[in-house]
């Protein structure tokens, strides 16, 4: 798909070429193809030889055609069109421009352009008519030698276009803008005027040929030029086909001249005429006729016509168009068929421009006069006859104009060279000349015309021949086998060789018996065995065919000899004679001088033509050729349009074809050196590019050699190496097969390479997820299983904690329990004491209060005895003594019961008294219910008993009368002490491993060991972070100490009360909490205690107060502290005790715990340390772990 193609059609038509197409589809061995003019076609596989591939030069197409691979009709056709469809008109074929007419203005004409193209080789610019003038004029100033150009192409093909382009680039590169150079410029539009009219395929055809030679001097300005016309198409004045026009001078004529000098010459309207209205056309679009005659007027100006000359042409002109409309009635003289011309203004009026008796013309119009044996005998003519003559008058009055035109512009344009001039005058000639012709019906013109081409083309060929033997000169390449075939044969058979088909005719035309049809039957047995002559296939037939180059044409016979003569009646020329216009007479000049009988034997239009061709040849072959070939690309002067049939006629007419033939002959294929290296190095592996090269000579033999083989026929030249076809189709062929195979290679890689590193991609992806997905899943494994170990281990621990817990639960039940058993003991003995002590001081009070009453009331009944025997004694006197003592005793009983009812009262009173006191008690009973110190509700209610410093291991003064009590206290406090406590019964479980004396071996500090000490630390046994914590510990231990009665309680210490006694345990651990920075009094302590431990023996009572101040260390503020620290260190009376909360006071042993649990729960820190130390303290020594 995508592959470009040549379709051949096969449809058998003389035109028709394989077409250019692209493969659109191939699928299901049918092929889809799209060709060059955008038509689909299927091709079956049947039909697979009407295609071939495409040569890649033929693709996108080359500027010089020589270099198509392709080189063939089919393969210039598509060169041409894709480039003309880029607007690219121009392309070389070697050294010979193709010109396609646009048939529109491009831009490519500028100045700019012509700067652009001036001075460059052939090839150097793209192609263009500016480079072919140019190497004309540089051609010509380095050779110094003359130059031409061959222009050539169909009718409307741009020829006349392209003349005036060369004219116009020669004019602006050859410098000064000089007179002559005008004149030669303007020199054109008067030949147009006269020489080119409006056809179907040009609307400004040149109806003749021309070949303008331009002279420059030795500086290489313009010096003059020469002005050569050949064969102007005469009958156009006379006849045109529909939509013609006559030339356009007459045109102009009407619409320019001003309505006076129109009125002198009897004019009219362009439509009045009979010449000019036979076309129906007397317009022409783009084309503005009145300003075209000022043009012409001023150009003739420039070219010196006089006003005389102008006028006396106008009035030919128009005697033209006169005679064009004189009237002929027919008439009868003596049988014989006659005519009369109407005396009509026209007549008149023609004659009087012409200057002649209207009466002669009407006479030599309608009869001829015919000398025979020196006899004049005047035979009438019939009306066709007389319309013939007339035709041919007007058309020699013409003829004979346009050709003293051209002498009138050689004269002012022309300057003869001069001797010594001569040597350095150099020229460029332009050929604008029609091209071969083939309508049809095609007469004598065509002929010559032909025949000019034939020349033409013969040049041509040898042309290129010689170009060819040239390259191959300069190459060094063997050429001498090379042959070709040119025209030579049909050049002789019209023109060369005796007894030619030209002598024929020319002969014929001169024998005064001679006819047409003797004609043909001369040439029919003069040449019918000539390859070259095709003859009539019956005696009836009156076409003869020849063999052109470009093609078979065959020639209508009819009216040859006449239009070969090309002579007018004697009678005109008499006519002509007898007339007063100087100017007439002097167009006719040369025919006036000639005899009658000399005009017979004057030179035949043939002749005079093959002369004049001759004479052209021998200019051109002393010239340096270029050739224009120019192509209209259709026949309706539409840009952008391209019939094939049409362009590949002109191209084989063109006989470019021919240039094509002789490359085959030779070595058609030439590539440089570097082009072929560049081609075809992919063929031999390891060839590098050509600018990479050294001996490019010698690496294209080396990959010649290898794909066609040493001793086939391709050369190798100095720059170039030549092939035949078939070698370069084989390289072709084998340069695609390398391509394909390095471009599947370079296919396989990339794909490989895409393909790989997509794979990697996504390998490197795959693995990316892989490698988080496992990770993801890992993780969330392994969070699972840990969070399963972790339950794991909490509940392992929580069991194990759970465990401890109920143990140590168990043993601080059993322990407060023994705790409780303990203080209700004590606080039991206490009361016992204190029931002891107040029964005795009860007692005592009761027993000394009813010895008061006792002895009050013996003291009050002695008295009474005493009244009463003193009454008595009184009474006596009185009375008698029986009587006396009777009454004595009657008042002494009422004494008693006096007595006896104060008592009662007293005792009523005291009951009274008791009762209250009890209700106090029930009260205060009452009170202790309540949460209140019980410590201090004990103060309380038993503050009289004054210091508790009679409590167990302290030293103190019992109460008078009750040191017995103390005693047993004692007794019963050591009986309960040294009771080993019964220890909760142990759970089944295997704890070796946790042995209490590996776990103080490793965590405890210091020296300190898993054996109990009844003495304060140094340190605490674990180790703490926090200071605070360190001071806890150590109070916690002496705590324990105190708890335990391994160390004294401090004695009671009224003087220091600063209110801190009334504070609760806790309050105090919490008040500590939030200190912080203790170390001070840490160190302090420490270096006490060694000093301490020094000085044991020595404490005393008496350091209370420092005592006092070290508690605080945990419970107090610092402030005070540090004072009494450096005090005491100043003293050196480190005689500390410990640093309890119990040493400035006793305390119970519910306070004592509450420290220590209390600093348990605030401090976890503490939580091992207690116990550790509780371990310890309650293991009895030694201590073991599993307690
Ligand atoms: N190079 C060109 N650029 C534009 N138009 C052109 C060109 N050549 C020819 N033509 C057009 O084609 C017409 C015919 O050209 P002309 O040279 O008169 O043809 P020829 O002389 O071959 O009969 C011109 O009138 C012009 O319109
Ligand atoms: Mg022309």
């Amino acid at each position: 798909m995508g592959d470009y193609v040549w379709m051949d059609l096969k449809t058998g038509r003389e035109f028709d070429v394989p077409i250019g197409a692209v493969v659109k589809l191939c699928d299901s061995g049918q092929i889809q193809v799209v060709d060059d003019e955008g038509n689909e076609h299927w091709i079956f596989p049947h039909n697979a030889s009407h295609i071939k591939p495409m040569h890649p030069t033929s693709i996108h197409g080359v500027e010089d055609m020589i270099r198509l691979g392709d080189l063939n009709e089919a393969g210039i056709l598509r060169n041409l069109l894709i480039r003309y469809r880029e607007h690219l008109i121009y392309t070389y074929t070697g050294s010979i421009l193709v010109a396609v007419n646009p048939y529109q203005l491009l831009p490519i004409y500028s100045p700019e352009q012509i700067r652009l193209y001036t001075n460059k080789k052939i090839g150097e610019m793209p192609p263009h008519i500016f480079a072919i003038a140019d190497n004309c004029y540089y051609n010509m100033q380095r050779n110094n030698r003359d130059q031409c150009c061959i222009i050539s192409g169909e009718s409307g093909a741009g020829k006349t276009e392209s003349t005036k382009l060369i004219l116009q680039f020669l004019a602006a590169i050859s410098g000064q803008h000089s007179w002559i150079e005008q004149q030669v410029l303007e020199a054109n539009p008067i030949l147009e005027a006269f020489g080119n009219a409006k056809t179907i395929r040009n609307d400004n055809s040149s109806r003749f040929g021309k070949y303008i030679d331009i002279h420059f001097n030795k500086r290489g300005a313009i010096e003059g030029a020469k002005i050569e016309q050949y064969l102007l198409e005469k009958s156009r004045v006379c006849r045109q086909a529909q939509d013609e026009r006559n030339y356009h001078v007459f045109y102009c004529m009407l619409k320019g001249m001003t309505p006076e000098q129109k009125k002198k010459l009897g004019l009219g309207k362009a439509t009045d005429y009979n010449y000019l209205a036979m076309g129906n056309c007397t317009t022409c679009d783009g084309r503005d006729d009145s300003k075209e005659y000022a043009n012409i007027r001023s150009a003739m100006k420039v070219l010196m016509f006089t006003d005389t000359e102008n006028w006396e042409i106008s009035k030919l002109l128009a005697a033209i168009l006169h005679m064009g409309n004189l009237r002929y009635e027919a008439r009868m003289y003596d049988n014989l068929d006659a005519c009369e011309v109407v005396r009509s203004a026209s007549l008149i009026t023609a004659a009087s421009l012409l200057e002649v008796d209207p009466q002669d013309v009407m006479n030599c119009l309608t009869s001829r006069t015919i000398i025979t044996r020196g006899e004049t005998v005047s035979t009438p003519l019939s009306m066709e006859q007389a319309l013939d003559v007339r035709d041919a008058f007007v058309k020699g009055i013409y003829g004979r104009l346009f050709v003293w035109i051209v002498e009138k512009i050689n004269a002012a344009i022309y300057r003869p060279p001069s001797h010594e001039l001569q040597s350095v005058r150099r020229s460029i000639g332009l050929l604008d000349i029609f091209g071969f012709e083939n309508f049809t019906v095609n007469s004598f013109e065509q002929l010559c015309i032909n025949f000019a081409n034939e020349n033409l083309q013969q040049f041509f060929v040898r042309h290129v021949f010689k170009l060819e033997q040239e390259e191959y000169n300069l190459e060094n390449i063997n050429w001498q086998h090379i042959e070709f075939t040119d025209n030579q044969d049909a050049l002789d058979m019209i023109a060369i060789k005796p007894m030619n088909i030209i002598s024929l005719i020319d002969e014929e035309s001169k024998f005064p018996k001679g006819t047409d049809t003797t004609m043909l039957h001369k040439l029919n047995s003069q040449h019918k065995l000539n390859t070259n002559y095709i003859p009539p296939k019956n005696n009836h037939e009156t076409q003869f065919g020849i063999n052109h180059f470009a093609g078979v044409v065959y020639y209508e016979t009819k009216g040859f000899l006449e239009k070969n003569r090309d002579t007018l009646h004697g009678d005109i020329i008499q006519l002509v004679h007898s007339s007063k216009n100087k100017f007439i007479k002097q167009i006719f000049q040369a025919d006036v001088a000639m005899g009658a009988e000399t005009r017979k034997r004057s030179p035949t239009l043939s002749s005079q033509f093959k002369r004049s061709l001759e004479l052209l040849m021998r200019t051109l072959s002393g010239c340096q050729p270029f050739f224009v070939r120019c192509i209209k690309p259709n026949e309706y002067k539409k840009p952008m349009l391209f019939d094939r049939e049409l362009c590949v006629r002109q191209l084989r007419y063109s006989g470019m074809m021919e240039t094509i033939r002789i490359r085959r002959a030779g070595y058609p294929i030439r590539y440089s050196f570097v082009e072929f290296v560049d081609r075809y190095r992919v063929l031999m592996p390891g060839v590098k590019p050509a600018y990479k090269q050294g001996d490019l000579r010698g690496t294209c033999q080396r990959i010649a050699e290898a794909v066609l083989g040493k001793d086939d026929d391709w050369q190798i030249g100095k720059t170039k190496i030549f092939l035949k076809d078939h070698h370069d189709m084989l390289l072709e062929i084998e340069r695609d097969k390398a391509i394909t195979d390095k471009v599947i290679l370079i296919q396989k890689v990339v794909r490989g390479f895409k393909d790989r590193s997509n794979f990697l991609k996504v390998r490197h992806s795959a693995l990316m997820i892989q490698r988080y997905w496992r990770g993801h899943n890992c993780r969330k494994n392994y969070g699972a299983m840990r969070i399963g170990f972790l339950r794991l281990q909490a509940l392992y621990r929580s069991r194990k904690l759970h465990t401890q817990y109920h143990m140590a639960r168990r043993r601080i039940i059993e322990f407060q329990a023994r705790c409780r058993g303990c203080l209700v003991r004590r606080a039991f003995r206490h009361r016992l004491w204190a029931v002891f002590t107040i029964q005795a001081y009860a007692r005592g009070m009761i027993a000394r209060r009813l010895y008061k009453r006792l002895k009050g009331e013996y003291h009050r009944r002695l008295e009474a005895e005493k009244l009463r025997l003193a009454e008595e004694e009184r009474l006596r006197k009185e009375m008698s003594a029986k009587k006396a003592k009777e009454e004595a005793e009657k008042k002494h009983q009422v004494r008693l019961a006096q007595l006896a009812r104060e008592d009662a009262e007293r005792e009523v009173k005291e009951k009274e008294e008791a009762r209250q006191k009890k209700e106090l008690l029930d009260k205060m009973e009452k009170a202790r219910n309540e949460p209140v110190n019980d410590s201090d509700m004990v103060d309380k209610m038993f503050g009289f008993l004054g210091t508790t410093s009679s409590l167990p291991g302290q030293e103190g003064q019992a109460p008078n009368g009750f040191e017995d009590l103390e005693r047993a206290q004692k007794e019963l406090e050591e009986e309960d002490l040294d009771a080993a406590l019964p220890l909760p019964e142990e759970e089944e479980e295997d704890l070796s491993e946790y042995k209490f004396a590996k776990f103080a071996a490793t965590y405890f500090q210091g020296t300190t060991t898993h054996t109990y000490i009844r003495r304060p630390l140094k340190q605490p046994l674990l180790y703490h972070e926090d200071e605070g914590d360190q001071l806890a510990a150590l109070a916690v231990w002496i705590t324990i100490l105190r708890f335990m009665g391994d160390l004294p309680e401090p004695k009671y210490h009224t003087a220091m009360s600063d209110g801190s006694e009334k504070i609760p345990v806790m309050t105090k651990i919490y008040e500590t909490l939030g200190k912080k920075t203790y170390k001070k009094e840490l160190q302090a302590l420490q270096g006490e205690g060694e000093v301490r431990i020094c000085n044991l023996p020595s404490y005393g009572h008496k350091k209370n107060s420092v005592r006092h101040k070290l508690v605080s260390l945990t419970l107090k503020k610092k402030s005070k502290l540090t004072e009494e620290v450096t005090k005491r260190l100043h003293d050196g009376e480190s005689t500390l005790q410990g640093n309890s909360m119990l040493e400035d006071r006793p305390t119970s042993n519910l306070e004592k715990l509450h420290f220590i649990i209390g600093n348990g729960i605030l401090r976890p820190a503490l939580r091992l340390e207690i116990s550790a130390k509780s371990q310890l303290s309650f293991s009895v020594v030694p201590p073991t772990p599993s307690s």
